[in-house]
C-alpha cells in the first residue's frame, strides 16, 4: 500500500475509528463530576480542531460554552470553574504543553487526550485523569480517536447530554456512503485543481467543517485554502471578492449547507455569489447529510477529506508527510533560549 492508498484508507476507516474511540472513552476513570462554567480545550492543528468540533456542536444544546486555545498561554478566564481539556495526539506539542502547566497552576479541573508523549507524562505525574488513545498516525487522521473521547468526557461529566445515539448514526451513515462520497469527491477535486479553493461554512454547526476542508487541503493536497463564514461574509469579504483579479479567476467557490443553514442565509448565499458573479469561476455547493447535527457534520467532514487525498492523487504529491511542520518543529527544539513558557510581558 502507498502513501495515498493509505491515507485513503485511514480516512473511509473514519466510523470504525470512532466506535472504537467511543469505547475507550467510556472505560477512561474521569473523577468526579462537578459544575463548571466553561470548557476550554487547548490543542493544534489536526488535534486542536476537536475542540472546534465539540464547540460548534455543542453551541446549540449546551449552556456551558466550549472556547479553543491554541497559543501558549490560556486566558484571563481560565479558572478553577473551569474544564480544561489539552488535546496532543503526539503529546508533544509545545502550545498546549505549555498551556496545560499553566491550567495546572489556574488550578482548573483536568483532562488529557493523547497517544503518549510529555502530556501523558505530565499529566500521570501530576494525577491528571488522562485517555490514550492508539498512536501512529498522522494526527490529522486521528480525528475519531480524539473528537470521541472529548466528547463522550463531556457527557460523563455532564456538561451536555448523551449523544450516544447521535454517534451510532453517525459511523453508520459514514459506514454506508464512504464509497458514494468517495465518488462524489473525485469531481469536487477536480474543480478544484489549479484553483484556489474558498470554502464558505453557512451555520454555527459548518463552520468547523470549513476549518477542517481548509486544513486537509493544506496538509493532504499541499494548497492553500480560503474559509469564511456566512453571513459575516455578506459584510466585508463581499466587497473584496474579485480582486486581485488575477486571483480571482482562478477561485472555486465551496458552500457547506445544512439544515441548520438559516434560510435567509440561503437567500443571501445565493444573491451574494449572483453580485461576485463575474470573480467566480465555478461554485460547488455541498449538502450534508443525516439526521442528528453530529452526523451532518462528518457527512461534510468525511467528504472534505476524501476531496483533499483526491486532489493531492491529481497533484502527483503525497498526502501523508507534512514536511515543513516537521522542519519548524525541530528548529524551535534546537532554540532553547525562548523557552516556551517565557513569561510575556503584560500589554496594557
Ligand atoms: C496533523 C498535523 C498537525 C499536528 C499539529 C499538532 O496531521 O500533523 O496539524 O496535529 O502539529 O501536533 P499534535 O497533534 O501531535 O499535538
Amino acid at each position: 500500500m502507498n502513501n495515498q492508498e493509505r491515507m485513503l484508507d485511514l480516512i473511509l476507516g473514519l466510523p470504525e475509528q470512532m466506535a472504537e474511540a467511543a469505547v475507550i472513552a467510556r472505560m477512561a476513570r474521569l473523577g468526579r463530576r462537578r459544575r463548571f462554567d466553561k470548557v476550554v480545550v487547548a490543542g493544534m492543528g489536526g488535534s486542536g480542531i476537536s475542540g472546534d468540533v465539540a464547540r460548534c456542536l455543542l453551541s446549540d444544546v449546551s449552556p456551558v460554552p466550549v472556547f479553543s486555545c491554541r497559543d501558549y498561554t490560556v486566558p484571563v478566564a481560565v479558572t478553577e470553574r473551569t474544564l480544561f481539556v489539552a488535546i496532543s495526539y503526539s503529546g508533544n506539542t509545545e502550545e498546549t504543553l505549555t498551556a496545560f502547566r499553566q491550567a495546572m497552576r489556574r488550578k482548573c479541573r483536568m483532562l488529557a487526550i493523547t497517544s503518549g508523549g510529555k502530556l501523558e507524562r505530565a499529566a500521570n505525574r501530576a494525577g491528571v485523569p488522562v485517555i490514550v488513545v492508539p498512536g501512529g498516525l498522522p494526527p490529522r487522521a486521528a480525528l475519531g480517536y480524539l473528537f470521541v473521547p472529548l466528547l463522550v468526557s463531556l457527557e460523563r461529566l455532564g456538561v451536555c447530554r448523551s449523544h450516544k445515539r447521535d454517534l451510532t448514526e453517525a459511523v453508520g451513515l459514514m459506514a454506508e456512503h464512504r464509497k458514494k462520497w468517495y465518488n462524489k469527491a473525485k469531481p469536487i477535486a477536480r474543480a478544484l485543481l489549479d484553483q484556489l479553493p474558498v470554502v464558505y461554512s453557512t451555520s454555527r454547526l459548518l463552520d468547523v467543517v470549513a476549518e477542517r476542508w481548509r486544513c486537509q487541503l493544506n496538509e493532504n493536497a499541499k494548497v492553500m485554502c480560503h474559509t469564511n463564514v456566512f453571513p459575516e461574509h455578506n459584510h466585508n469579504e463581499i466587497v473584496g471578492m474579485g480582486a486581485p483579479e488575477f486571483l480571482a479567476e482562478r477561485m472555486v467557490v465551496v458552500a457547506l449547507l445544512d439544515r441548520a443553514t438559516h434560510p435567509r442565509t440561503r437567500l443571501r448565499l445565493r444573491h451574494a455569489l449572483d453580485v461576485t458573479q463575474d470573480g467566480y469561476v465555478r461554485v460547488v455547493r455541498l449538502e450534508s447529510e443525516g439526521r442528528s447535527a453530529l452526523a451532518r457534520l462528518f457527512s461534510l467532514v468525511m467528504l472534505g477529506d476524501l476531496v483533499s487525498v483526491e486532489l493531492a492523487r491529481l497533484r502527483g504529491v503525497d498526502p501523508m508527510p507534512v514536511a515543513r511542520i516537521a522542519e519548524l518543529k525541530r528548529r524551535m527544539a534546537r532554540r532553547r533560549g525562548v523557552r516556551p513558557d517565557a513569561r510575556i510581558r503584560r500589554v496594557r
